[in-house]
């Protein structure tokens, strides 16, 4: 079991063992699999709905667990230990259009929306990059335009995560015209679904890593959306996605830590078994060194992380804090999982052993939800505005 440094609660520990069982059972056996063939298991999300990891933040009232976010961060852990690929899933949809739906939604959204999304009936999206816009995320180009009681949305949307399996899908797009633009005020989130005319689903990237997650582009041609999917606020759609990015780089930690976690016990049991110059690779200083580091480094990001999210659940300002704790997490990760591939050898490097998958998968959480120089920008800009 993963080393904790926060006391976790009976009932924590309850739903990381609920989590630890269901990630053994249904996903450890395929994951190899699905990775190779950049397959996405639909059944995943019913059965995860099933245990209401769907609505884990989600009060009861609309159909969630209404857990905390600490909860839910030991959870997503225990399942990116296993696979990293349905962590994403679980993470944006947990932290990304559930969350804005539910702080800025209408009640009529919240019925209709959040209500299924939290059951696990429908998988939520996010849709804030474009080609053009990444991180520079304010100079996105979609564009929403009234007319009558609809808007009608074009553009493109890029890395959207989930999206091919996606019902419910929070996009940006600006509602600025071109005589009077207003940069990140000019910006409107909408809530899109696939049955909208003119919504097409685009080419599905073929990645590195984090292949059984599917990356698409979403085309939106005189796309007409009600005009009661506008989410809160005309022009507040930025805004809301940064302070929801806050909320789900804590989500992509906890993914990174549960690679770099699953990184150090390969390596370490490897070190044990793998005999060379007569005796376990273990015994050797240059071995125990690199296990050691591993562990210092994935309990220190693991800290920093529960700090960062009891902040979140005490209502305090976290944006530098869920920066660093992103950061710190997809840094060691990174780190974590070349050090595993030198303990294996070239055992490492073939695709029989995990920790090459590991390795793959561990280098998207350095440039998803903000690159690591947008977190340290992020980070630097906090300090002067303190
Ligand atoms: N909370 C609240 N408000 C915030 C905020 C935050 N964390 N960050 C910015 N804002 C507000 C600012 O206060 C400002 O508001 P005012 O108009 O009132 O002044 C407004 O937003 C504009 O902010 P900036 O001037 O700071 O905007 P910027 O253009 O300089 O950009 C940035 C800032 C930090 C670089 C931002 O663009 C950014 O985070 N870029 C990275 C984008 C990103 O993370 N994309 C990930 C997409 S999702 C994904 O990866 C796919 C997936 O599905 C996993």
């Amino acid at each position: 079991m993963a080393w904790a440094l926060t006391p976790l609660t009976e009932e924590q520990r309850e739903i990381q063992r609920t989590a630890r069982e269901f990630a053994l059972a249904e996903i450890a056996p395929h994951s190899a699999d699905w990775d190779r063939d950049a397959y996405f298991e639909p059944s995943l999300v019913g059965k995860l709905g099933a245990l209401g990891f769907l609505g884990m933040m989600i009060p009861e009232q609309y159909d969630g667990l209404g857990l905390d976010t600490l909860t839910y961060l030991v959870a997503l852990e225990e399942i990116a230990i296993l696979d990293a690929s349905v962590a994403v899933m679980l993470s944006v949809h947990n932290s990304l259009p559930t969350q804005m739906i539910l702080r800025w939604g209408s009640e009529k959204q919240k019925e209709c929306f959040l209500k299924p999304m939290a059951r696990g009936e429908r998988l939520g999206a996010f849709a804030l990059s474009e080609p053009e816009a990444g991180s520079d995320a304010a100079s996105l180009r979609t564009q929403a335009v009234r007319d009558g009681d609809h808007w009608v949305l074009n553009g493109t949307k890029a890395w959207v995560s989930s999206g091919t399996k996606s019902d419910i899908i929070i996009a940006m797009a600006r509602t600025d015209t071109p005589d009077d633009r207003r940069g990140a005020r000019g910006i409107s989130a909408f809530v899109i679904t696939p049955d909208l005319p003119g919504f097409h689903v685009g080419k599905k990237e073929d990645k590195m890593g984090l292949r059984a997650s599917p990356t698409v582009q979403l085309h939106f041609s005189d796309m007409r959306v009600p005009a009661d999917r506008l989410l809160g606020q005309i022009g507040s759609g930025f805004i809301y996605a940064m302070q929801s990015l806050d909320n789900g780089r804590l989500g992509i930690a906890a993914q990174a830590i549960g690679i770099a976690e699953a990184a150090l016990r390969h390596s370490a049991a490897y070190a044990a078994e793998r005999k060379q110059f007569g005796k376990p690779i273990k015994e050797f200083q240059a071995i125990q060194f690199k296990l050691a580091d591993i562990a210092m480094r994935v309990s220190a990001s693991r800290a920093l992380l529960h700090m960062s999210a009891t902040a979140k659940d005490r209502g305090e300002h976290m944006t530098q804090f869920s920066a660093m704790a992103k950061l710190q997490a997809s840094e060691t990760a990174m780190w974590a999982t070349t050090q595993a591939i030198q303990i294996f050898g070239g055992y490492g490097y073939v695709k029989e052993y995990p920790v090459e998958r590991l390795f793959r998968d561990a280098k998207v959480t350095e440039i998803y939800e903000g690159t690591s120089e947008i977190q340290r920008i992020v980070i630097a800009r906090e300090l002067y505005s303190r």
